[in-house]
């Protein structure tokens, strides 16, 4: 009979056994759960609900516990329900009766709300220096290719010049942000739900803010009903977790284009591609559409939990076991993907020497032609018509803006000749996009130094 089962007349079916238990993933928490537990019994002796030498006993049971966990001694199954109950009854089978004292002045539905945030803050750290070191390659990567330029897109269109540098400083911005976001998402959520009991605290003199000490939150939650029923932290941790996966989505997704043999604007080094079982020339660019393809999974995770909570009523319910495979699945794909993802990029060359042919196609240049003509003193609107003829006329001829020759740029409009166009070679275009936050490799290392700054600033914390 279960530790629970006082009430009852008969033992669980044995597949509502099954059914119920959580212990097939808990287990991963149970750390977590002996972390929580001797914090516990190290308060309840401190207010004098149990005695030194019961705490003593009960800590030393649960390290006992903790290590044969750790050496595969203990194997947990569907009779120990979920890891909370499997580790206290093991430290009665091992210590007894002191081993029932344990659980005085908690309840299951606060206790696994500790391991759940626990957890979840050491995954939220781990996940942070994953990032952390992507945005490291990629501050190293835009300072080797600040100069080198490429194609820059609107809908996929040729659309101006830009340095290969500043796209890696665009995905910086937004690794920043995950960064950021995820650090707003563990400073909320460190707050202890531990003594909130079933949903309403206990009568028991309890201290919670030695446990929030101890256990190293920013102090215990606020409200008890509030602690053992919410679920936004981990909610807010899945919306980060499917930003950052969109990010990264989008990044691979280009990856998979530009390692075509249409672009061929990079080679993604062997050891991240896999070939063909037919075709044997093929080297598919396979990490790339997984991370892609991951992205989906992680918002799965996101979407089930929603729903999981929506019409929920307080306080807990059980229908709450279920935020947990989904966090963890969210956890270890969000931090496989972020690893993959960096030693890809690290290894991946761009190949400038195919990126140049592509830089005459498009009329990349006909912006910086316009913006010419409006310094010169024509309305910006009406450089833009100017050009836009000019792009025509080169269509007919098969020829680039540079190529039109005074006679046909005076046709187009009397006040434009050769020298008015100014230098509208691709690498004049980039070098002058000056503008604080632009493509030029002069402010690409602007920016490049001011990330280095933001990422030491977070090493050192
Ligand atoms: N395994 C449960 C969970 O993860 C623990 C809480 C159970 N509480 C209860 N009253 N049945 O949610």
């Amino acid at each position: 009979m279960a530790l629970w089962g006082g009430r009852f007349e008969k033992d669980m079916d044995q597949i509502v056994k099954a059914f119920n238990a959580s212990i097939g993933f808990d287990q991963r928490m149970y750390n977590e759960d002996i972390d929580g537990s001797i914090a516990h019994v190290t308060m309840l002796a401190a207010q004098g609900i149990v005695t030194e030498d019961e705490r003593d006993q009960i800590i030393a049971g649960l390290e006992s516990i903790r290590k044969r966990i750790a050496d595969g001694e203990i194997v947990f199954d569907v009779e120990d329900e979920d890891i909370h109950m499997g580790i206290e009854s093991r430290l009665i089978q091992d210590i007894g009766e002191v081993g029932k004292k344990l659980h005085t002045a908690r309840s299951r539905n606060d206790q696994c709300q500790v391991d759940g945030r626990l957890y979840l803050k050491k995954e939220i750290r781990q996940i942070m220096d994953e990032l952390m070191e992507l945005e490291d390659v990629i501050l190293r990567k835009a300072d080797q290719y600040a100069d080198e330029i490429t194609v820059g897109f609107t809908h996929i269109q040729h659309a101006q010049p830009i340095t290969i540098g500043f796209i890696f400083m665009a995905y910086f911005q937004m690794f920043r942000r995950d960064i950021e976001r995820l650090s707003d998402t563990l400073e909320r959520m460190d707050l202890n739900p531990l003594g909130a009991c079933a949903l309403a605290g206990t009568t028991f003199p309890t201290d919670r803010k030695l446990t929030s000490e101890l256990l190293g939150f920013r102090g215990p939650t606020e409200n008890a009903m509030d602690s053992v029923s919410d679920r936004d932290y981990a909610i807010e941790f899945l919306s980060d977790a499917s930003i950052s996966m969109m990010h990264i989505s989008r990044w691979a997704e280009e990856f998979a284009w530009w390692n075509s043999s249409e672009f061929s604007f990079i080679s993604i080094d062997d050891s991240f591609c896999t070939g063909s079982s037919i075709m044997p020339q093929k080297k598919n660019p396979d990490m790339a559409e997984l991370l892609r393809g991951k992205s989906g999974r992680v918002y799965g995770d996101l979407m089930q939990m929603l729903t999981v909570m929506k019409g929920t009523p307080l306080a807990y319910n059980k229908d709450f076991q279920e935020d947990k495979e989904g966090l963890f699945d969210a956890a270890d794909t969000w931090k496989a993907c972020v690893r993959i993802f960096t030693r890809m990029l690290d290894k991946t060359e761009f190949r400038v020497d195919r990126i140049r042919e592509h830089l005459d196609q498009g009329f990349l240049n006909a912006t910086d032609v316009a913006e010419h003509l409006a310094m010169e003193g024509i309305p910006f609107r009406e450089a833009h018509n100017i050009v836009g003829r000019m792009v025509k006329a080169c269509e007919e001829r098969g020829c680039q803006l540079e190529d039109l020759t005074d006679k046909e740029l005076t046709e187009i409009d009397p006040r434009v000749n050769k020298e008015s166009l100014g230098d509208i070679s691709i690498r004049a275009c980039v070098d002058a996009r000056r503008s604080y936050g632009g493509t030029a490799p002069s402010e690409v290392r602007r920016q490049v130094g001011e990330g280095r700054k933001w990422l030491d600033s977070l090493s050192e914390k």
